[in-house]
């Protein structure tokens, strides 16, 4: 049994977690971290922040908002408790201070946590590797109309992975409203769109003289994230420290 404290308890993923947790009878949620309250009853200690928390933690699970890291980080580091880490929309300075913190305590940091997106993500650096430069790389992501980050920590996971197999860094090119020019071969283009409920849809399209190559991932429920999020958890918990993602939970090269 191991005991999450869970950073977000209040949100749309927090709420889909504290029930894939009740279903389950390998760990249980001992605390909750939210900047908001709520006069719902919940099984577990809540809190505003991460100061006097007293309940034994043997790792966090975070689905929550960036502004929320600092505060996390530093409760991680001082009881020694590994994080797993899902919020997205994090400033380069937020992911060197996950980075530093990971050489104290196990840290795991994924932007997508299913299962399809980061397989999906090995198929379009394939499909790169074998089709730059005679075919043009868009991304195009769709998520629901609560999101607050845009382009989607995937869209850019999988932007920056399918650069590590091209030949030089690409420009990213974000919505192409601001430039009226043509677009150049050293470009990924990233679009965004927030619609309705849609838990999340991403598409690369891979486009050449006269044929498309099309690789995309549609999450039908935000359960797959939970999962993933609690599957990530049992990995670290005993690990030593370091910096883990998907690719070591997937046995990814
Ligand atoms: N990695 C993944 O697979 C994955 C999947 C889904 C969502 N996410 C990310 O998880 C995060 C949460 O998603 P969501 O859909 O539940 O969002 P949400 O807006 O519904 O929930 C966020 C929660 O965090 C709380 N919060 C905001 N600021 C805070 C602070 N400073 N301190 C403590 N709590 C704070 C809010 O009150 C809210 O309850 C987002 O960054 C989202 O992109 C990641």
């Amino acid at each position: 049994m191991i005991n999450i404290l869970l950073s977000g308890y209040l949100g749309q993923m927090g709420r889909v977690i504290i029930k894939s947790v009740a279903e389950r009878n390998d760990c249980t949620i001992v605390a909750g971290v939210d900047i908001n309250s709520s006069a719902d009853f919940f099984p577990f200690s809540t809190y505003t922040n991460f100061e006097n928390i007293k309940e034994k933690v043997d790792v966090i699970v975070d689905f929550s908002n960036p502004a929320t890291l600092f505060g996390e980080l530093k409760f991680a580091i001082e009881k020694k408790i590994p994080i797993v880490i899902a919020t997205t929309g994090l400033s380069n300075e937020q992911v060197k201070s996950i980075q530093d913190a990971s050489k104290l305590v196990p840290i795991f940091y994924a932007a997508n946590m299913s299962l399809g997106v980061n397989i999906i993500c090995e198929l379009a650096k394939k499909a790169a590797s074998i089709l730059y430069p005679d075919f043009n790389i868009e991304i195009v992501e769709t998520h629901h109309n609560k999101k607050v980050d845009a382009p989607s920590g995937t869209a850019l996971m999988l932007a920056n992975e399918i650069s590590s197999v091209l030949p030089q860094k690409p420009e990213y090119e974000y919505n192409r409203h601001s430039k009226r020019e043509k677009r150049t071969e050293n470009e990924i283009g990233i679009h965004s769109i927030r619609a309705g409920t849609i838990p999340g849809e991403h598409e690369i399209i891979f486009a050449g003289k006269d044929e498309v190559v099309k690789i995309s991932h549609t999450a039908l429920s935000r359960e797959i994230f939970a999962t993933g999020g609690l599957n990530a958890a049992f990995f670290i918990v005993n690990k030593a420290p370091g910096l883990y993602s998907m690719k070591n939970l997937l046995n990814l090269s």
